[in-house]
């Protein structure tokens, strides 16, 4: 272990140090070079001997004493000078960067630590292994705010901290592969932000259904069947995206529902014969307004207007959009749509519901959005972003959202061309501005070379955790801006629930380890338990049921509905060997259930 811990008498290992002996490894080495922001040091490795009192190593702080203060670094890189002897000491350059300084306090007080250096290390000038008062200090955050995550990863006795309220002020990012504890940080994440913030409100967008779990009492779910997003509610665009399943859409149609939708909104505030005015004269509704209207009116509208043509030309084109509308009204996956058969201005308690106010102690909604189709994760997300951002603008602060989007490169990705615009713009609009109004934004991604990088940018708290990719950790280099960034050339090595932490909710660039979460607080432990429990033959898996679920989008029915249990297979049982599912499998083979195949490999029929 590289830090001194002067109070003890033992090393880590426990191998007893004798003060003197201690007192000469503490002192490491000199000085020979120094620039702005590095400096090298050289010193001798003993072979053997020195191990127990610690080697350099990459990775690690050491400190500089000058007079009055010592300038902190961090060991970057580590070579021996010429060819190493097994036997004799050998020479070797220690390449650190300086990433500050710190003082001792007056009349006692501990020790504080300054970013900025401003006596610089001379030549000559001694260097070792930090104290852990100075490493205390580095990490020090002053503040009511300041809450524990976990320990730092150099020295486990000392508690990593960040500013709860400048890492959701300023939005924070989580970044890493697949496996490393993204979800599991962000768990404990968020069960320390609502406990250092009672009042704040979260929305997780989670594609994998796994987070509901992991908030045992805190949060309220929310599916395609349980979601009551009244059609009205949603932009033109955002419409337009359901009604189309996400392809291109057809102008002339699109002008029309410009046209008749403000004619329907103003037919059900009792406007009457207003439908067949154009909509410049309804004042000041537009299609994208928020009021309620009937989605009969819209096609009794349409009907009206088909009649009224004076050419028969144009008529294919309204047909075309009245059994689109006529298709999405009737789909079961857009119930939460269309499925209300009293159109209220219900607006309020909508929102209420989604966006938890009042919470009932249960601050936290879960979007599960696990076989959803992707052109209504697209929507719903555009709606939910904006109404986030528009609930904390017009509360005037009195509401404070976090928005919190796993898998972000998924509807923010970086090329232009993908994703849906609106999803992008409103989240857009909560990074840009929503600090300011009290809406924040959470971003967890594996892929952050994937990720939209005005997004990335405007998060200034990252946890970065391990990162294969080359390119991934290209663009997290680049979003690092103090003199720190070396600490980055680990990201390729950590290990789980490591991570490496920058930016405003940290005082300094902090290797760290997350606390281990108790397994009822980790994302997806449900699904997990549900899979891991039982390996099962391929025999016995009943391929029918698990295609009805596929086909119904259904993935709540229970485990055993998986398994046709042996019994069932198996000639003792009854002797005869039965198939009910083979029965039910036969019409799908005839049915065309896979009509189309999007760009991104989903399938939607
Ligand atoms: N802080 C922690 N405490 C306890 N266990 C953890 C912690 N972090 C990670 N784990 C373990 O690692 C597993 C994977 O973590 P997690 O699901 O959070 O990874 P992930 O990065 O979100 O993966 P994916 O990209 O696939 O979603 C967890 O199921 C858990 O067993
Ligand atoms: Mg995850």
């Amino acid at each position: 272990m590289f830090v001194d811990r002067e109070s003890e008498g033992r090393e880590p290992g426990g191998h007893i140090v004798r003060d003197a002996a201690q007192e000469a490894a503490r002192i490491l080495g000199y000085v020979i070079q120094c620039d702005g922001s590095r400096a090298t040091i050289a010193a001798t490795s003993a072979g053997g001997h020195s191990l127990e009192n610690g080697q350099w190593s990459v990775g690690k702080f050491i400190s500089i004493s000058l007079n009055e203060t010592r300038t902190v670094g961090l060991v970057h890189d580590v070579h021996v000078d010429g060819s190493w002897h097994e036997e004799a000491d050998n020479r070797i350059l220690v390449h650190v960067e300086l990433i500050g300084e710190v003082r001792d306090g007056k009349n006692g007080a501990p020790p504080f630590f300054d970013r900025g250096i401003a006596d610089y290390p001379y030549i000559g000038a001694v260097a070792h292994r930090i104290r852990q008062r100075d490493l205390e200090a580095v990490y020090q955050l002053g503040g009511e705010d300041t809450v524990a995550i976990g320990t730092l990863s150099q020295d486990e006795k000392v508690t990593a901290h960040i500013s709860m309220n400048r890492t959701l002020d300023r939005h924070f990012a989580v970044v890493g592969s697949t496996g490393v504890g993204k979800s599991t940080a962000v768990s404990l994440l968020l069960h320390k932000a609502i406990a250092a913030r009672p009042e704040l409100r979260v929305l997780i967008l989670d594609p994998h259904n796994e987070f509901a779990s992991a908030f045992p009492g805190l949060a309220v779910t929310l599916d395609s069947d349980t979601l009551d997003l009244p059609h009205w509610m949603f932009r033109l665009e955002e419409f337009v995206e359901v009604v189309y399943r996400g392809r291109e859409a057809v102008p002339e149609e699109i002008d029309i529902l410009r046209d008749v939708i403000p004619a329907a909104k103003n037919d059900y505030r009792g406007g009457g014969a207003a439908s067949l005015r154009r909509s410049g004269d309804v004042m000041g509704i537009t299609a994208d307004t928020p009021v309620p209207y009937r989605m009969a009116d819209v096609l009794r509208i349409l009907d009206d207007r088909m009649g009224l043509l004076e050419s028969k030309d144009a008529r294919p084109v309204y047909r075309a959009l009245r059994q689109r509308l006529e298709a999405a009204i009737r789909d079961p996956r857009f119930r939460f749509m269309f499925g209300s058969r009293i159109i209220e201005d219900n607006i309020t308690a909508a929102i209420g519901r989604i966006f938890r106010v009042p919470s009932h102690g249960k601050p936290i909604t879960c979007f599960q959005m696990a076989g959803m189709p992707s052109e209504v994760v697209n929507s719903v997300c555009s709606v939910l972003a904006r109404l986030a951002f528009d609930l904390a603008l017009w509360s005037n602060g009195q509401i404070e959202l976090l928005l919190l989007c796993e898998e972000a490169h998924r509807y923010m990705p970086a090329d232009q061309r993908l994703g849906f615009a609106p999803t992008r713009h409103a989240l857009a609009r909560i990074a840009k501005e929503g600090r300011k109004y009290g809406c924040f934004l959470g971003v967890v991604t594996q892929r952050p070379g994937e990720l939209d990088p005005t997004i990335l940018s405007q998060c200034s708290t990252v946890f970065a955790m391990r990162l294969a990719n080359e390119q991934d950790q290209a663009i997290i280099r680049s979003a690092i801006s103090d003199s720190s960034a070396s600490s980055l050339s680990f990201l390729s090595s950590m290990g789980q629930r490591e991570a490496i932490a920058f930016g405003d909710g940290v005082a300094a660039t902090m290797r760290m380890k997350f606390e281990l979460l108790d397994p009822s607080q980790i994302p997806g432990a449900a699904v997990r338990d549900r899979t891991a429990s039982t390996p099962v033959a391929s025999g016995d898996i009943d391929l029918a049921s698990i295609v009805e679920r596929m086909r119904h989008g259904n993935r709540d029915m229970s485990g055993e509905d998986l398994i046709i249990g042996a019994a069932a297979f198996s000639p003792a049982a009854g002797g005869v060997e039965q198939r009910p599912s083979v029965a039910r499998l036969g019409p799908i083979v005839e049915e065309p259930v896979m009509r189309e195949r999007r760009q991104d490999g989903r399938l939607f029929g």
